[in-house]
């Protein structure tokens, strides 16, 4: 899979060299490119920003930048050099929709994701009506809180997609029993050796070696768990 990031801040991308995403970039599975939106600036300044029309506080993201930015993203579509004629455009914005797993495992199958990270009160709005004339664009959030800018919300877009690629993970079957996977319902508790720390127990089933006691143990944990936590998950029609 390719991945275009375009940020003002290239260095926020630095953890996508760490741990299973750097093993998934030197083995190829992984193409990512992050650019530098100061690139497509000419003044002095490489001013990325100014202020909106209509006032408010806070500043807009100009649209000539992003305008390049994409530009050499469709080229490089149009020439070949890329594994499809355009990409993915996802915008992280918390005006966007709510990204879900379900978001990450259909992005999972996609050959090229792009990112614009906007930041500031956001990008101007043109941009995203330009592009989405051109590739198809999702603005996308990660909840109802407020970030400084799209680059933390890409790296969380991100490994949620890159995970689910297939030779990405060590160990595939890690991800059939996890929260908010095919039963809808957050993970069981887990626990690891020693039986007995600091006067807390494992919880004595699960030592028992009754495989289908066990599962049934977990999957009440787990009701039990998305009941208090997480009732809107358990909501018919959802
Ligand atoms: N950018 C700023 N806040 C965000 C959020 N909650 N989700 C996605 N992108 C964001």
């Amino acid at each position: 899979m390719r991945i275009d990031v375009v940020t003002i801040f290239p260095d926020y991308l630095a953890p996508m060299a760490l741990s299973l995403p750097g093993k998934a970039r030197q083995r190829g599975l992984l193409d990512l490119r992050v650019h530098d939106l100061r690139e497509y600036t000419y003044d002095r300044h490489r001013t990325v920003d100014d202020t909106p029309y209509g006032g408010g506080a806070g500043m807009v993201m100009r649209p000539e930048p992003w305008g390049e930015a994409l530009d050499g993203l469709l080229a490089a579509g149009s020439a070949g050099d890329a594994p499809a004629a355009t990409p993915r455009l996802l915008v992280p914005t918390p005006s966007g929709r709510r990204f879900s797993q379900a978001d990450a495992a259909r992005l999972a199958g996609e050959p090229w994701l792009a990112f614009a990270c906007g930041r500031y009160e956001g990008i101007d709005q043109r941009v995203i009506d330009w592009a989405s004339e051109r590739m198809p664009v999702e603005e996308v959030s990660l909840g109802d809180f407020v970030l400084n800018g799209g680059e933390v919300a890409a790296l969380a877009v991100i490994e949620a997609v890159i995970r689910l690629l297939p030779g990405f993970m060590g160990n595939p079957e890690s991800l059939a029993e996890e929260s908010h996977g095919a039963d809808g319902l957050l993970e069981y508790p887990v626990y690891t050796k020693p039986a007995l720390w600091r006067d807390h127990e494992v919880p004595p089933i699960l030592l028992s070696g009754d495989h289908g006691r066990i599962a049934a143990w977990r999957r009440q944990q787990a009701v039990e768990r998305t009941t208090q936590r997480r009732p809107d998950l358990l909501a018919d029609g959802d």
